[in-house]
């Protein structure tokens, strides 16, 4: 598989004008992507829960123009005009042009709306940018139809992943795996591919519940972070380590081992992290009320004997992770005891979800 099979032959419709649009979640990485190569090719392979509540709600109204010279579009956050969006979409269009020759072609109105609050510190990028793939993706069906839905779902994702690397997991669910690997089959640097693998019902709705420690801006972003595994001392020792945990992980998924899926996830997400504190220059994106979470977390654990983990991804807030059978009583606990830890005790039930659904736009 190659990116050149993403290149359109000739469109056979002409399509003058419409709307299409789509609601796209966000995800939350097990085994975490962190270093990149040109384009968004993962150093290392990585493999994601698709989440369920937190997306993006995309519609992309388009009309054939005149000329065809140069991009035309205007992105809007919840009604409002976002000039500031601008640039990161021009870019992404740049970069895709080759793969949706007919961006210039038309005039876009990009109107999207997040179900998570805007400055929550929840990154929108994986759904904003998925959602606004898979609209494109929608317009191309109609230029080019026959497309089967899988080619339709691998491009998408393709683009997404053009868009924001992580966001190239968040087109289908539950469980997917971005990055070859060889003991995936079928897995990809390219785009995202569902888990093909048996997986226990113990990871049936598996709870994510995202506590808001700190909804600040990042102080380091996330292509900042990912261009200072360039050279950085342990890159080469962590890549191959990523691809030993998503082997290791595999039985783990089968048999519902959910001692052993822990101590994998949580040693994942302070792995990422210190590979930032070792990063040159260096940086901490946890805060102090982070590590009282951990230290909570582990606590109750070892006190309860219940099958509460979690996961970080780039910045300070936690990702509590537990299956769907534990969840009262863990819920409790993140209510009386860590919600205190969060700004304005605000937090985020989420769990494992389906991916992305199109929606039916009413004509009226
Ligand atoms: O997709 P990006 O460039 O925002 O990078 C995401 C990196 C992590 O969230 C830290 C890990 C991951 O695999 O999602």
């Amino acid at each position: 598989m190659t990116e050149q099979q993403f290149i359109p032959q000739v469109y056979t419709k002409d399509i003058t004008e419409g709307t299409v649009s789509w609601e796209s979640p966000s995800n939350i990485a097990l085994i975490k992507y962190w270093g990149k190569k040109k384009d968004q090719i993962p150093e290392n392979p990585s493999i994601s829960f698709t989440l369920n509540a937190c997306k993006t709600t995309t519609v992309l109204s388009y009309s054939k123009k005149e000329t065809t010279s140069d991009f035309d579009f205007k992105v809007y956050l919840d009604g409002e005009h976002k000039p500031d969006f601008q640039p990161k979409i021009k870019t992404f269009f740049e970069r895709v042009l080759v793969y949706l020759p007919f961006l210039k072609d038309y005039a876009f109105k990009i109107e999207t709306s997040n179900t998570f609050p805007h400055s929550s510190g929840i990154a929108s990028s994986a759904s904003g940018m998925s959602a606004l793939a898979l609209c494109l993706m929608s317009l191309e069906q109609q230029l080019q139809p026959g497309m089967t839905s899988e080619f339709f779902n691998q491009k998408a994702s393709f683009l997404s992943r053009l868009g924001s690397g992580s966001a190239c997991r968040s087109i289908e669910g539950d469980l997917i795996v971005w990055g070859e690997n060889e003991t995936v089959e079928g897995s990809s640097d390219l785009f995202g591919v569902k888990y093909p693998y048996a997986v226990h019902e113990n990871f049936k709705n598996y709870q994510d519940t995202i506590l808001l420690v700190d909804k600040g801006e990042k102080q380091v972003s996330s292509t900042v972070g990912h261009n200072l595994m360039h050279g950085h001392p342990f890159a080469a020792q962590r890549f191959a380590q990523a691809h030993e945990n998503l082997a290791s992980l595999k039985p783990i998924l089968e048999s519902g081992d959910l001692d052993a899926f822990i101590a994998l996830i949580e040693s994942e997400a302070l792995t990422l992290h210190a590979m930032m504190m070792t990063s040159m220059p260096y940086f901490i994106l946890m805060k102090p009320n982070t590590l009282e979470v951990i230290n909570k977390i582990w606590a109750f654990r070892k006190e309860t004997g219940l099958h509460i983990g979690f996961t970080l991804d780039a910045g300070a807030n936690v990702h509590v992770l537990y299956p769907k059978s534990e969840a009262e009583v863990i819920l409790k606990f993140i209510k009386t005891e860590l919600a205190s830890h969060c700004q304005n005790r605000q937090f985020i039930c989420d769990e494992i979800g389906f991916g992305a659904n199109q929606l039916i736009i009413n004509k009226d």
